[in-house]
Order: C-alpha cells, then structure tokens, then sequence
C-alpha cells in the first residue's frame, strides 16, 4: 500500500509496456493495481473496492459490465485510448459514472502508420522482403505506381486524417475530404471537401478516419465499394466495424478493390493484443483476408510509438488526478460528446 495513494485504480488489459509508462507517469500519486485479463462480466469482479478502472480499446464496458462496477463502488472509466464506442456511455451516465478518454495522444503515430501501410502496399515491400531473404531479386509481380498526382480521399479529417491529408500532400496527392465537420485549416492547406459520392468515386487511395458511431457502422458496405474505382486501395486505421469486411473480400476476389491494410478488424477484440500464434485461428473471414497477396494487416499498432505511449500514460494520470481533486474531467465523453 502506497502512503500518498489517492485513488484505486484496477487497471485491465495490461501490458508490461503499459505498466511501464503508467507507472513512470504516476510517479507513486495513486495506487495502481495492473490486471493482465481483458475487463468483461467475468472480470468486473477484480475492481471491486476499487474507485475507477483504467481500460482499453478491446475492454468491454457495456451496461452489465458497468452495473457491476459501479456496484463495487467503481466511479471512474479512464480509458487510455481515443474512441469510446466500446463504452455504453448512457448506462454510465445513468449510474452516475464518469467516463474519461484521451483525446489526442499522437495523431503523428497513427498518421504515419496510415502512410506506412499505403506505401508498404504499393510497393508491395511485404513481398519484396520475403523474396530478397530466398536471393530472389525478380521484379514481376511487384510494379507499383507514382503516389504523385494520384487522388488521395480522407473520410474525417480530425486530428488524424489532417496529418495524413498533409503527409500526403507532400507526396503530391491531390487531397479529397469528406466530414460532416470541415476544418477551415485544411480547406486553407488545398484540401477539398467534397460529397461522400465523389469521393468514392474519384479517389486512387480511400483512408478513413472518422470515429465509429451506429450511423456510420459499415460505411464501406457493398453498395459504397460498388462506387469505387476497380483497383482502388482501401485503408483502415480507424475502427473496424466501419467496414463491411465480408463485402471486402467480395471486392478484393472481383478486383475491384486492388490494395486493401488494414490495422483494425470488426472482430480484433479475441485476437488482437496477444500471441497466438500456437493456436488455431477460428475466425474464417479473417483467415480469408489474410491469404490475399494484395493485403496487409497488422494488429492494431497505429498508435504504438514511444511518444503516444508516453502521451497516453500522462493524459490518463492526469484525468485521475483532475477527477480526484474536482470530482469532473475536462476529457469526460458525454452522450452528447
Ligand atoms: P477526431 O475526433 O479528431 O476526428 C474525427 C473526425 O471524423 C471529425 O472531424 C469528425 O467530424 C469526423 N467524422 C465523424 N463522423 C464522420 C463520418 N460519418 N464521416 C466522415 N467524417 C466523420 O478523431 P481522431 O483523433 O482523428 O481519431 C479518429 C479515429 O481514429 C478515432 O475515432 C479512433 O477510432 C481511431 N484511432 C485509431 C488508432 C489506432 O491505433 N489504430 C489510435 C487512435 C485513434
């Protein structure tokens, strides 16, 4: 037990890497007790006597899961990550909870982590490296294009999707934007906004960036792929459910999608995070997707810089704290939010 503990803190899903930043910026401010297991019905239990609980983007925090915090005497969700579209944000509200995200940690990370996948796949790198290991320096097969002068369409251009519509200006991409919220200062850096039907159907590259909601759950559905150019590349570095990943594979056997990375998957949540690899895979969809030369995936990473990690741990002790000392939280996520 720590001497100057304020607050009891159950932390779910920890990582050595989260307990390492966590406890750097805590600096012994509250007392942290670091959970390996995922937080769910079964797990809630571990929070009890607790007053908040520090949970990430696969926890599940739905109105069961919260009931049962709140009635181990759990006031706080601190999540350590940006979205909160795991979180039942009204059942919170309703037991009187609060819920604290961190809004913006390092739109760089996730930004470059786009790029990196857009690049890695036009140049098809992934095969380049296998092959050169096995001394084969053949090129077939490995013919990429010119990113300059290509139209690149960002769908949401927040915090993340503004630094992958800059990063790609500098590649000199023409930049589309479709949010239902345009940014005066995009519009001013040559970005142009335009329907979400243009920028289907006009764009070379399609990234999304836009938060996942119930209205825009699978934004990019069969009908929304139809209108696309054939051999378009698709990536997702946002949430997973905004895809229709059955519809993907559609496209991706027609053609018509002809380069497709992806760091989330509408259901990462049994696979992502851990080592598997001694196991069988049971998801066939995802197995699908991954026997696709023209595809790559990775687990959620985005965000996975030294700078993020850093970011993340000080946001959260500081909503902690802010909590503790007010009884608010300037990053509180309302259903209104
Ligand atoms: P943000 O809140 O700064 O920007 C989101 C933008 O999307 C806003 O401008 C909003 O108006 C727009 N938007 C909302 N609904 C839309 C729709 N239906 N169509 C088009 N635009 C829409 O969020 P930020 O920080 O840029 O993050 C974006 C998303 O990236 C997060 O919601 C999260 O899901 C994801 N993310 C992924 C990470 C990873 O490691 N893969 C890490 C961090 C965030």
């Amino acid at each position: 037990m720590l001497e100057n503990a304020q607050m009891k803190i159950a932390v779910f899903s920890t990582k050595q890497y989260d307990r390492a930043s966590l406890e750097e910026a805590n600096a012994g401010r509250h007392e942290l007790h670091f959970l390996e297991p995922h937080l769910d019905e079964a797990t809630a239990p571990l929070a009890h006597g607790h007053d908040a609980v520090c949970a990430f983007v696969n926890d599940r925090l739905d109105a069961p899961v919260l009931e049962l915090l709140a009635a181990g005497g759990v006031r706080l969700v601190a999540l350590r990550c940006a979205g909160f579209n795991h979180v039942d944000v009204s059942a919170a509200q309703r037991l009187g909870m609060t819920v604290a995200r961190v809004p913006a940690y390092s739109p760089h990370a996730v930004a470059e982590h786009t790029v990196g996948l857009m690049l890695a796949l036009n140049r098809k790198l992934h095969r380049a490296f296998n092959r050169v290991r096995e001394a084969n320096f053949a090129l077939e097969g490995l013919l990429g294009f010119d990113m300059n002068g290509r139209t690149a369409g960002v769908i949401g251009t927040g915090r993340i999707g503004a630094v992958v519509a800059r990063i790609l200006q500098g590649f000199g991409c023409e930049v589309l934007a479709f949010d239902p919220f345009p940014e005066e200062h995009c519009r001013a850096a040559g970005v142009r906004y335009v329907s979400i039907d243009e920028l289907l159907s006009a764009s070379d590259i399609i990234t999304l960036h836009c938060p996942l909601t119930a209205e825009n759950h699978h934004l990019i559905n069969a009908d929304a792929l139809a209108r696309m150019k054939p051999g378009v590349m698709l990536i997702n570095t946002s949430r997973g459910g905004l895809l229709d990943t059955r519809a993907v594979i559609g496209a991706l056997k027609s053609g018509r999608l002809g380069h497709v990375g992806l760091d989330v998957y509408e259901e990462e949540g049994e696979m992502f995070f851990e080592d598997l690899s001694s196991t069988i895979l049971h998801d066939d969809i995802f197995s699908r997707l991954l026997t696709f030369p023209n595809v790559i995936i990775t687990g959620h990473q985005a965000f996975f810089t030294r700078e993020a990690l850093e970011n993340i741990a000080s946001t959260t002790i500081g909503n902690i704290t802010e909590f503790e000392t007010t009884g608010r939280c300037t990053n509180a996520v309302t259903v209104n939010a």
